[in-house]
């Protein structure tokens, strides 16, 4: 992760940001208090209240935009947990998933508890953006279902996986930077302006993740792997390579294989290489470059501050580990 080295509070928000996520979880439930010591001993990222913490920090004015990241990374989480459940994922942050712990049924209510805790719990109800965060929150969903529309859906198309990704995961940016930006007190035209650099931020974030999960070791990512695939999510490398005169029709019988239960060992060699051999991770990368330079572009309305710097420097710090990977 970057240093806030320059952002002498940023430390002390953070950890500000956390206990008022440990306040809001606390169950009167011995089992539901499992699940969320569970949930909150690995902490991920925290990208999210990162970016909310920095954008209320573009104008220079000393707000405290802890509670809000808080809540953000409550609802970020819970999809997380029910996420798992629906992909049948194993690992997440580095640790069991809350699925595979303590089955399905908990995590599914594990989720559902976060979202009323940060529903019910918070004095934030009266701010004008929380409506907004709840019409995202729905944006969000809609881009999950769709997804799961199109699960084994070989003629998938790019501009449908790119809409997907703006549904599920940019809006979640969108809430964070957006929130943080009125809480900053910037303009609605720079608000916007910051929404629409999270939108960015969110394909590029998503289609690097989708590349990870082809080419990144378990240990890099914390969390289940080779698993989109299997499970019937084509993401960009793959839908390219459907789309490739000399590749496609075996690709698309490797899917149709799994889908049905059956493949050969080395099957997951045999996808990377067929991705590789038409250009399907190159082809992403590119379009991430492309997302990087739109999404600077749109903190351009902002004057020079750390602020500013240092979201452009967690977003080069994705860019750098895509280009280090082994995409040819
Ligand atoms: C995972 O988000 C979900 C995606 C949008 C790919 P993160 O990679 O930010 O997950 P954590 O919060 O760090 O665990
Ligand atoms: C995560 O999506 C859920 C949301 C973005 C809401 P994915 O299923 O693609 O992400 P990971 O790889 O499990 O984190
Ligand atoms: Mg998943
Ligand atoms: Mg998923």
């Amino acid at each position: 992760m970057i240093s806030f080295e320059e952002i002498p509070e940023m430390d002390a928000e953070l950890e500000k940001v956390n206990k008022h996520i440990e306040r809001l979880c606390k169950s009167n439930s011995e089992s539901m208090q499992k699940m969320m010591d569970w949930v909150l001993n690995a902490r991920g990222k925290q990208i999210r209240p990162i970016m909310t913490l920095l954008c209320s920090k573009l104008k220079g004015k000393k707000v405290d935009a802890t509670e809000v990241a808080a809540i953000i990374e409550m609802c970020h989480t819970a999809s997380l947990i029910h996420d798992d459940v629906i992909d049948r994922a194993d690992q997440r942050r580095g640790q069991l998933s809350v699925y595979k712990k303590f089955g399905p049924a908990m995590a599914v209510y594990a989720g559902d508890f976060m979202i009323f805790a940060t529903l019910g719990r918070t004095n934030l109800r009266l701010k004008p953006w929380y409506r907004d965060m709840f019409a995202k929150l729905e944006i969000m969903s809609d881009g999950e279902v769709r997804q799961f529309d199109n699960q084994f859906n070989t003629n998938i198309t790019e501009e449908m996986c790119i809409e997907n990704i703006i549904g599920k995961t940019s809006a979640m940016f969108s809430i964070a930077c957006g929130a943080g930006a009125y809480e900053g007190r910037c303009t609605r035209r720079e608000k916007a302006a910051v929404e629409k650099f999270a939108e960015y931020f969110g394909l590029l974030f998503q289609l690097r993740d989708d590349l990870m999960d082809f080419i990144a070791t378990d240990e890099e990512s914390k969390k289940t792997i080779h698993n989109d695939f299997w499970t019937g999510y084509y993401t960009l490398p793959a839908i390219h390579t459907f789309n490739h005169p000399d590749y496609g029709e075996e690709l698309k019988k490797i899917a149709v294989d799994l889908k049905n239960g059956v493949h050969e060992d080395g099957i997951d060699d045999r996808i990377t290489e067929l991705i590789r051999k038409a250009g399907g991770f190159v082809y992403s990368r590119d379009l991430i470059e492309s997302y990087r330079d739109k999404a600077i572009e749109c903190l351009d309305i902002f004057q020079e501050s750390v602020a500013k710097s240092k979201l452009i420097e967690l977003m080069d710090m994705l860019w750098d580990s895509v280009n280090a990977l082994p995409l040819c």
